[in-house]
């Protein structure tokens, strides 16, 4: 789905279940991490009119979703703390530098556009399953709520993902035929690393 080339494995959403006040935690980081990076793109490409308005959008949703995670671990009674390592966004960063680079400049922003693409599609996958399996555990209302709340989010990362590919057909000019044979290997490298990261005893929204 969403231009990723394989899915999440099957024990990911247990291992999140298991001990959903970490899970949520490191949530609560993704957000704020999304938006700073679409501010962060913003701050890059100034002159890119399309690109400051689509992400300054997209930055205000990422904050709000941040808000209303932040809210969920204060009911909890957790704190944000310090972010864990997050090494699947920094090793798709390293995936999209080895990509073949022609146009350089334009294809740097171009991958990272696909960068921002991949982890939204990811996120949006991951909240999918998240929510299914809350709302069939579900016994209370507020399980209820939490499921309808990824639920929400998952539709809102799908529509993140649809703003970064349109927005890097858009950067890419005459080459925007190259973007989706781009996005292609990079989904491939993504693939490989969450397949990586299956082992791991904690599930985070991408490890
Ligand atoms: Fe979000
Ligand atoms: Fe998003």
């Amino acid at each position: 789905m969403l231009g990723l080339s394989a899915v999440t494995p099957e024990e990911w959403v247990q291992k999140a279940l298991a001990d959903l006040d970490t899970f949520l935690i490191d949530h609560a980081h993704c957000e704020m991490k999304a938006a700073t990076n679409a501010m962060a793109l913003i701050a890059r490409y100034p002159d890119e009119m399309d690109l400051v308005q689509a992400l300054t959008d997209l930055a205000q949703e990422e904050l709000e979703h941040f808000r209303q995670v932040v809210a969920l671990l204060a009911q909890r009674g957790l704190k944000l703390g310090k972010p864990q390592e997050d090494s699947y966004a920094s090793l798709l960063r390293s995936a999209s530098q080895r990509l073949p680079k022609r146009h350089e400049s334009r294809f740097v922003l171009i991958d990272r556009l696909l960068v921002g693409a991949l982890i939204e599609a990811r996120s949006c996958e991951r909240f999918r399953l998240l929510s299914v399996a809350l709302l069939a555990q579900a016994r209370t209302e507020d399980d209820r709520k939490l499921a309808h709340f990824y639920d929400e989010l998952m539709r809102c990362e799908a529509k993140h993902y649809r703003t970064y590919i349109d927005l890097a057909k858009l950067g890419a000019r005459e080459f925007a035929y190259e973007v989706e044979p781009r996005l292609k290997m990079l989904a491939g490298a993504e693939s490989a690393i969450v397949q990586n990261q299956a082992e791991s005893p904690q599930a985070t929204v991408h490890g």
